[in-house]
């Protein structure tokens, strides 16, 4: 498990960024924090990592689910609006292969894939977040960070 402290927008995207680089195909990645905390820009980061082109990854918040593609097919899934965890089913069905990103991951208990990695946010200071991230198994690794 490691531990950033993330002081602006920028730093929480380009967190998502370094992560995107040691992602693969068919990994998993939950993302939980409260509202407003920045779920959305970690996974925008992870979008750019990938070469996704369409530079505007919404919040899927209106969609549940929303597909991009780049260097593999990214898969944002925000589960905020279902009402029961086994709406999540259909939505898993329709993202298979590649990567998938789920935002509010508590509310589809039960009925997702395990993830290969829990990140979790929470407000610190003004405009700054902490942000763990948890490989599983976590043995194998901790998020690595280029420091250029
Ligand atoms: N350190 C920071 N990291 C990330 N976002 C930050 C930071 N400081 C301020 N912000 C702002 O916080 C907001 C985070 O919004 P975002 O949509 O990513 O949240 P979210 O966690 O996805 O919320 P929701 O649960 O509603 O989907 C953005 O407006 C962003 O600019
Ligand atoms: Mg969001």
């Amino acid at each position: 498990m490691n531990e950033f402290l993330s002081r602006s927008h920028e730093d929480t995207f380009q967190l998502g960024e370094q992560l995107s680089k040691q992602l693969i195909e068919g990994d998993v990645i939950f993302v939980s924090g409260p509202l407003g905390v920045g779920k959305t820009v970690l996974v925008k980061g992870i979008a750019h990592g990938f070469g996704v082109t369409d530079n505007d990854v919404l919040s899927p918040s209106y969609t549940l689910l929303r597909s991009y593609t780049g260097r593999f097919l990214l898969h944002h899934m925000d589960l905020y609006r279902i009402n029961e965890p086994r709406e999540a089913i259909d939505l898993v069905a329709m993202a298979e292969e590649g990567v998938l990103v789920v935002e509010w991951p508590e509310h589809g208990v039960g009925y997702l894939p395990d993830p290969r990695w829990r990140i979790e946010l929470s407000f610190a200071d003004r405009g700054e977040r902490k942000i763990l991230f948890q490989h599983l198994p976590e043995e194998i690794h901790e998020l690595k960070v280029d420091d250029s």
